[in-house]
């Protein structure tokens, strides 16, 4: 920096700051931001090195904790370590005091400091610590957040301190307007700090409350517990799959975090809908519910006794109700119905029988028939509507979320999950399908089949499952890309079943 005059040094120094400053308003990520007020400070001043700390609350006591080192001479690599707050160190006394220390060489630092440097870490990486400014990081409180610890001033940017002698020639001590300048930026940058901090524990909470809900649905069926969190993770491991690949229609498509983070949102809540079907036909596991399916066999063995007591010639008639009874046995758990199961029914349901007070009763009624004369699965068409509202009533709760930017998509990546390419999906039949919601299809059709455990449906092996998904892909409803993605790259294994 060659500007000599004061006032146009600070102008200088403080455009210099603000610019980099402006760039991190938008940073979400606490630790980016760390580095980004390092490297600002560093320039302002021209500091070869430097490192930042945080204070954190442990309990009633405060620590600080080293987060990052920066340095333009030699390499430095220091993972995270804690020291406490006292005036045994620079930093701690940063802290303690709320003010700037500046120590012009501390190699011999006189009046300064009156700690003692270990020069072991020096010596090890071929460096001297010599000009020293610690200054504290203050929240909007004033409470000191942070400290960041500026290490020789150069006197020109470009020179490595790579010599022992550059660092008497080349090093000089921190100047007062320096340190006036910093201590207002620590400021600025405690307030950039608090705000990062402040949004990232927002979010922790934001997503520690989605989880809870999340939970709470998926604990409506105890055999879909933890359904949604294990659809998120697969979700944002095929988008991460699909950021990753070189190859195929998606070669040339990437994401931002914010767009993985909005996916692994979007997929926690997929089913928040659920909340919305009784629980009756949300854990059914057979054709008849468990009431009607006991009121039917009480009466089959009514009607058995009235045949063989009060009925003459009534053996065709039992041995009827016996296959009917054998039958009902059978295809309450939710097999594939064959013709013949069709025929009894249906040769059972015009059947009556009188009561001894002369009623005339059906052996199976029209709802009974309903229920059992299901092709495929255990609902009737009735309860399949019922269970596949979620989606809109998913839709309908996340609409009235007050989202940001980055997350408004999340309503319609979830109303989407259920849709199918060709069509045949619902809840509106959509054919032009958010690549997001083809992600989380995949990703809910492959939990399903591998997570259920109920008592009638075992979880199918990793085989059955690709062979399922990849016919589905051939049939043009799931994206065949996203299901080849998920065994190809064996993005299936960001779970363990
Ligand atoms: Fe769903
Ligand atoms: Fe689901």
């Amino acid at each position: 920096m060659t500007v000599h005059n004061p006032a146009m040094k600070t102008d200088a120094l403080l455009s210099q700051f603000l610019d980099v400053a402006r760039s991190f308003m938008n940073l979400e990520d606490p630790d980016a931001l760390l580095e980004g007020i390092l490297l600002a400070m560093r320039r302002v001043t021209v500091a070869d090195a430097g490192s930042i700390y945080v204070v954190e609350e442990h309990g009633q006591e405060k620590r600080i904790r080293f987060k990052a080192a920066q340095n333009d001479s030699v390499s430095v690599s220091l993972g995270e370590f804690v020291i406490p707050v006292d005036d045994h160190s620079i930093v701690g006394s940063a802290v303690l005091n709320g003010s700037a220390i500046n120590i012009p060489d501390l190699y011999d630092p006189g009046s300064f400091w009156h700690g003692r440097h270990n020069r072991r870490v020096d010596r090890e990486l071929g460096y001297q610590t010599r000009s020293v400014l610690t200054f504290p990081l203050t929240s909007r409180l004033g409470e000191v957040i942070g400290v960041v610890q500026l290490i020789n001033k150069k006197r020109d940017t470009s020179v490595r301190l790579d010599a022992e002698h550059l660092f008497d020639s080349m090093v000089l001590p921190f100047d007062r307007e320096e340190v006036k300048i910093v201590e207002a930026l620590g400021g600025l940058a405690g307030i950039l700090l608090e705000n990062t901090n402040l949004y990232s524990e927002l979010q922790q909470l934001f997503l520690g409350l989605t989880r809870t809900v999340v939970a709470a649905v998926d604990s409506r069926d105890p055999v879909t517990a933890g359904h949604s969190d294990r659809v998120a993770t697969l979700s944002v491991a095929l988008a991460r799959a699909v950021h990753e690949t070189r190859e195929g229609s998606y070669g040339k498509l990437t994401f931002t975090e914010d767009d993985l983070k909005a996916l692994h949102v979007a997929a926690l809540l997929h089913d928040i809908g659920k909340l919305g079907v009784p629980e009756s036909i949300l854990t059914k596991e057979t054709r008849l519910p468990h009431s009607v399916y006991l009121r039917l066999m009480e009466r089959l063995n009514t009607i058995e006794y009235y045949l063989r007591y009060a009925v003459e010639d009534a053996e065709a008639q039992v041995s009827l109700l016996h296959e009917f009874r054998e039958t009902v046995q059978r295809i309450n758990v939710p097999v594939p119905l064959r013709p013949e199961d069709l025929r009894i029914l249906d040769e059972v349901r015009g059947k009556t029988y009188l009561t001894p007070q002369g009623e005339e009763h059906q052996w199976l009624t029209d709802d009974e028939f309903e229920y059992l004369s299901v092709p495929r699965g255990n609902l009737t068409s009735k309860e399949r509507e019922v269970m596949n509202s979620h989606v809109t009533v998913s839709f309908d709760i996340l609409g009235n979320v007050p989202w940001n930017r980055h997350m408004s998509h999340v309503p319609q990546w979830v109303v989407n999950h259920h849709e199918k390419l060709d069509g045949s999906g619902y809840p509106a039949g959509n054919t032009d399908i958010p690549l997001m919601s083809r992600i989380l299809a995949v990703a809910d059709i492959y939990d399903a089949l591998r997570a259920t455990d109920r008592p009638y449906k075992k979880p199918l092996s990793l085989e059955k499952t690709r062979e399922i998904l990849e016919s589905e892909a051939s049939a043009g409803k799931l994206d065949p890309e996203i299901v080849r993605l998920m065994f190809d790259n064996q993005v299936y294994c960001a779970l363990e079943y």
